[in-house]
């Protein structure tokens, strides 16, 4: 120990002394009560020492909480952190508004609906939300289970073999079937928000429901311009009306199609077979007429099997 730290270390036994005298029973100095708030005083101080420590090495600690590892989105209308919990050590993913937007009510008022939807579903395919916290400057910030890349993060690196494609869209519908059941339409189905799941091989969850509304919600009731991808939207989304869980599966058929066309190379025989039978699903489900589409994510489900079952024939 050189002779700073040990000046260091005296300097805090004798700090320590002098706290252990103020807080000890026995010295008689003071009520139980005093000697109580001294003690919570003593917990605070250090606290705000654990902030004080995480600003000045760069380290952002949020709600006293969570330590943040990296950025991992950094969007319009949401910044998303992996973080690490402070005591229990375990990984999760942060979720909140960027802090130039914290005082626009608006996106905050979209974070904490999200959240209500988000703590109140629980399915293997579906990305679980855990809760909602405040931040120090007044921020929302939902934690979420930490997943591992998207699926678009995936297909662009271009390290999707076809089978686990299917396995994604088969997620996909298993996780929208379930949303549609609790009474929610997702609102913005994309490769994007197709997340892999980091404990088990070959598992997929369908996460942000920042766009998600009651069945039967348009955009114009939660207050907001239509915010999703409108190459995948179905047509009764972009004109604002009212949707439907047939909306959701209009935006798989699109998915399918988008991914058909552009990520699966016609190269060996089960790519060709793959991206047949995702056109033929695409042609399936995307319909103008709502009444022409399949009538539920799970008879999709068999549409899918059907549609490579044909196609490998
Ligand atoms: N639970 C999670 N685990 C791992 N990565 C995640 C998780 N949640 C989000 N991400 C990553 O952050 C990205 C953005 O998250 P999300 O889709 O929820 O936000 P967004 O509402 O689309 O953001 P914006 O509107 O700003 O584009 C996702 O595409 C994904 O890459
Ligand atoms: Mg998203």
């Amino acid at each position: 120990m050189s002779d700073a730290e040990d000046s260091a270390a005296r300097r805090i036994a004798d700090c320590f002394a002098s706290l252990w005298h103020l807080v000890r029973p026995i010295d008689g100095s003071g009520t139980d009560e005093f000697r109580r708030m001294a003690r919570i005083q003593i917990i605070n101080a250090l606290e705000r020492g654990g902030e004080f420590v995480g600003s000045q090495t760069g380290v952002q600690l949020f709600a006293g909480t969570f330590y943040s590892e990296a950025v991992i989105w950094s969007g319009q209308m949401s910044e998303v952190h992996l973080v690490r919990h402070r005591d229990l050590g375990n990984l999760q993913v942060l979720k909140t508004v960027p802090k130039a937007r914290a005082r626009d009510q608006m996106i905050v008022e979209r974070l904490i609906v999200e959240a209500k939807i988000g703590v109140a579903l629980r399915h293997a395919h579906l990305v679980e939300t855990t809760m909602l916290l405040r931040l120090e400057d007044g921020r929302p910030a939902l934690i979420l289970e930490s997943c591992g890349k998207s699926l678009a993060d995936q297909l662009a690196h271009g390290v999707v073999e076809s089978g686990e494609i299917v396995t994604a869209l088969m997620h996909l519908l298993e996780g929208l079937s379930a949303l549609h059941r609790a009474g929610y339409v997702h609102g913005d189905v994309a490769a994007e928000n197709l997340l892999s799941a980091l404990d088990l091989a070959e598992q997929w969850k369908l996460g942000d429901f920042g766009l998600t509304l009651p069945v039967g919600g348009s955009c114009a009731v939660k207050d907001v311009a239509y915010q999703g991808r409108p190459h995948y939207a179905s047509p009764e989304q972009k004109a604002g009306l009212q949707l439907t869980p047939l909306s959701d599966l209009y935006s798989v058929g699109m998915l399918a199609g988008h991914i058909a066309r552009s990520c699966v190379p016609a190269c060996t025989r089960d790519q060709l077979i793959a991206s047949r039978a995702l056109q033929a699903f695409e042609a399936i489900l995307v319909q103008e007429d709502q009444g022409k589409r399949p009538a539920d994510a799970h008879t999709c489900l068999a549409i899918l099997k059907d549609c490579f079952r044909s196609c490998a024939n």
